[in-house]
């Protein structure tokens, strides 16, 4: 594996690659990577013939009273599975390259942003799409894989692609959870044992109301209650939002016609995690998707013995 750390390096790489027509694939990540982060892998090497995994904890993503500090980082340990995992370049920008002093320029998304996460993270989406615009100029991918969990940031890369015309096709991977159905997330890391237990009240909240989908229930405030009573059932968990929106444009809906997410944020102590589920009419009974998931169908649960 080829560790690359400017990008001029990472361009000239890829500019190799693509004479010799060989399709890249790109996984951008902040690193201290599980088997969710494995599977996008996975399916990025499915797809072209070589595959880049970026690590770069982003700070223009992080509030300012944020965890950029303390996010989890074990870069010898991450090494180590990406080499495993047949990965070809692991590339390690810096920050002073990728923010110089003097930087002011962004990529902001508008409408997908607002609501969701973007309410109440006002800056994170700014962040995420100015830094994977620039990923994606140094990496130069065919193709770039994000995780079906990050559902606002997977709407919102798709919207910046179509927007500024990057010749990139997106997918998503499904949501990988733990055995009890906590979606895999390098911030459950911060949980202590009792949160953690408390944690899994997140998956089955969402279970009870794909269950009531399943039975017929189409009416998005019914389906949030199911939600909120199950979360709010648990002492040490704090709702941030329980929100049921249209699967492409985010809007809230008031009944499932077409296939929306019902999304979910929750702290637990100071920790906020994040998880969601799609209600799609057409599946019959809008169980989960399993398997890769693609711009046609976007997503998601469930994997693991839940
Ligand atoms: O999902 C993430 O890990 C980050 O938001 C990303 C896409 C790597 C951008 O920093």
């Amino acid at each position: 594996m080829h560790v690359i750390e400017s990008v001029r390096q990472m361009q000239q790489w890829a500019d190799g690659q693509r004479a010799a027509a060989r399709r890249i694939g790109f996984v951008p990540t902040m690193g201290y990577l599980h088997r969710g982060h494995l599977s996008l892998i996975e399916l990025a090497r499915s797809r072209t013939d070589c595959v880049v995994v970026s690590i770069f904890v982003n700070p223009l993503q992080f509030g300012a009273n944020e965890d950029f500090d303390r996010y989890p980082r074990d870069l010898d340990g991450d090494r180590r599975k990406l080499e495993s995992a047949g990965v070809d370049v692991l590339f390690l920008p810096r920050t002073e390259e990728l923010y110089p002093p003097g930087f002011q320029t962004a990529v902001e998304v508008e409408r997908v942003t607002r609501g969701l996460c973007g309410a109440s993270r006002p800056t994170h989406f700014r962040g995420v799409t100015t830094v994977v615009a620039k990923l994606f100029l140094a990496v130069k991918p065919h193709v770039a894989v994000f995780g079906a969990k990050d559902f606002q940031q997977l709407v919102t890369v798709r919207q910046m692609v179509r927007d500024l015309n990057f010749d990139i096709e997106i997918l998503s991977g499904p949501i990988v959870r733990e055995a009890d159905g906590l979606a895999m997330s390098s911030r459950n890391a911060y949980l202590s044992p009792a949160e953690r237990v408390a944690a899994r009240a997140i998956f089955q909240a969402l279970s009870e109301a794909r269950a009531a989908f399943a039975s017929g229930e189409r009416n998005a405030d019914r389906l949030r209650e199911l939600v909120v009573s199950r979360l709010s059932s648990v002492p040490l968990a704090r709702i941030d939002y329980v929100e049921l929106v249209d699967a492409e444009t985010l809007e809230p809906v008031r009944r499932i016609a077409r296939p929306g997410v019902l999304a979910v944020a929750a702290f637990l102590g100071s920790t906020r995690l994040i998880d969601n589920c799609l209600l799609d009419p057409a599946e019959e009974t809008g169980s989960a998707t399993e398997g890769v998931a693609d711009e046609d169908s976007q997503q998601l649960p469930t994997e693991g013995s839940v």
